[in-house]
């Protein structure tokens, strides 16, 4: 049976945790989507990494890791990432790179910086920008570069002699090195010089021998490059809806949808976010619940659940059912708010506004549910959950039309609740 995780609010729900949880039974893991700017947080067997392109697949032994076409890759936090998770499992994981998916390049980060764009958007500034932008322009390096060495060199050269003529006289830009720079990639990418090929092909045969093949999403919907808070957004598709796109796989079939939202939630970054609480609740939050970014280390903002940006994320993931994380965190309030709609121009609306400049302009509507004071990290069964909890998830699941099939109360694999 298949299965895909997916972010449903702005990243950093927790997908890192529950894809780690449901690949032990995974015979491959694909992630399909972003590069090193995701943070995803596994504890395994008490050793707490961030990963930022291997996925969760990789911490089992025997399970296949596929970095799908839909990716961008840097090949030296590949490799940082790798040599760790290898050195903690003390053998190397099998993976295959898509040899079509794009890579990500010292000038993309230089890109970022020069152009400003990791500013106003306050990007993660890992180049993902420039590097789908040379993918969509037709100057981009593929992973499959890296196996023809004098191709390899050509199409830096072609690349670098663009970006002089853009930049004259930039010394960042001037210093660059076609021929020094092909010979540091191959040097660091030896080690996935055999796993770079079909991974569109090995997805499908996976798929169509019925075994467990688990997908995980990175970012989430409401940084999706079309439908989510553009130009606040990343650059590549975060959605089910662009899954099969990303893997070259056009049907498939994917049994279980498991959308991730945080019981409340988090945006690092510029951008609206109507439903953000400020001041001392807001700080106390961000403290509760630890939200500080695993790749920038930035705090997040924090704000209450919103059931419009979510209703909008229920649309393009189709979720079979939701995980919600970090229920623990909200122990301890007398109220918990819920955005269950906008107030625009004096009217309400439950629509998701595609322009920021009009989201920019809404107001939240809040239902206030009754809080509770009981700690939740050690509650194993939903019966373990008080009853302001069990009525928070409640409410949480029929507005959306969508059962909870997955509750977190703890970043620990084992401190979970499962519902269906
Ligand atoms: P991802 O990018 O979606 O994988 O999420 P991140 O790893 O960036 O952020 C989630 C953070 O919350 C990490 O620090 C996790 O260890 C932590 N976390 C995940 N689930 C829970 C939970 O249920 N409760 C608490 N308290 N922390 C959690
Ligand atoms: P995970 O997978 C949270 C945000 C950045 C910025 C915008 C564009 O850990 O959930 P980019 O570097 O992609 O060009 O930045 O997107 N962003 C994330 N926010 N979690 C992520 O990944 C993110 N990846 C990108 O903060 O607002
Ligand atoms: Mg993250």
């Amino acid at each position: 049976m298949a299965t895909a995780v997916l972010g449903m609010q702005w990243g950093d729900e927790g997908k890192g945790k529950i894809t780690h949880l449901l690949a032990r039974d995974a015979a491959i893991v694909v992630r399909f989507n972003g590069g090193p700017n995701a943070g995803h947080t596994v504890i395994d067997r008490g050793v707490k990494f961030g990963t930022h392109q291997v996925p969760a697949g990789a911490f089992y032994p025997g399970t296949v890791s596929v970095l799908a076409s839909g990716m961008v890759i840097d090949i030296r936090v590949l490799r940082e990432e790798y040599d760790a998770i290898s050195a903690h499992l003390g053998s190397r994981p099998e993976i295959i790179i898509a040899e079509n998916a794009h890579l990500i390049l010292p000038y993309h980060r230089l890109l970022e910086e020069l152009e400003g764009s990791g500013k106003a958007i306050g990007t993660t500034r890992r180049g993902i920008g420039p590097a789908y932008r040379d993918r969509a322009a037709r100057v981009g390096i593929r992973a499959g570069d890296l196996l023809a060495p004098d191709r390899l060199q050509a199409r830096l050269e072609q690349r670098i002699d663009l970006l002089k003529r853009a930049w004259p006289g930039v010394p960042g830009v001037s210093a660059l090195d076609p021929e020094k720079m092909a010979t540091e990639l191959i040097d660091v990418a030896a080690p996935f010089l055999p796993s770079i090929g079909d991974a569109a092909g090995a997805i499908r045969a996976a798929l169509s021998r019925g075994e467990e093949v688990l997908f995980e999403g990175a970012q989430g919907t409401l940084l999706d490059v079309d439908f989510g808070t553009y130009p606040y957004v990343t650059s590549s598709s975060t959605t089910f809806a662009g899954l099969p796109g990303a893997i070259g796989v056009p049907n498939p079939r994917i049994e279980r949808r498991i959308g991730v939202a945080k019981a409340y939630t988090t945006r690092v970054g510029a951008g609206p976010f109507p439903a953000e609480i400020g001041g001392e609740l807001g700080e106390k939050l961000q403290k509760m619940g630890g939200e500080f970014g695993v790749t920038t280390g930035r705090p997040r903002r924090c704000g209450w659940l919103d059931l419009v940006g979510l209703r909008h994320a229920v649309a393009l993931n189709d979720p079979t059912e939701l995980a919600i994380t970090k229920l623990d965190v909200l122990s301890g309030l007398d109220e918990i708010k819920v955005c269950r709609a906008y107030r625009i121009d004096g009217e309400e609306t439950i629509r998701f506004p595609l322009s920021v400049e009009d989201l920019s302009r809404c107001t939240p509507v809040y239902t206030t549910l009754t809080g509770w004071g009981e700690e939740l990290r050690s509650v194993r069964s939903p019966d373990g959950l008080p009853r302001a909890a069990r009525d928070y998830l409640e409410f949480i699941s029929d507005e959306l039309g969508v059962p909870i099939g997955i509750v977190s109360v703890g970043p620990e694999p084992d401190a979970t609740i499962s519902l269906l």
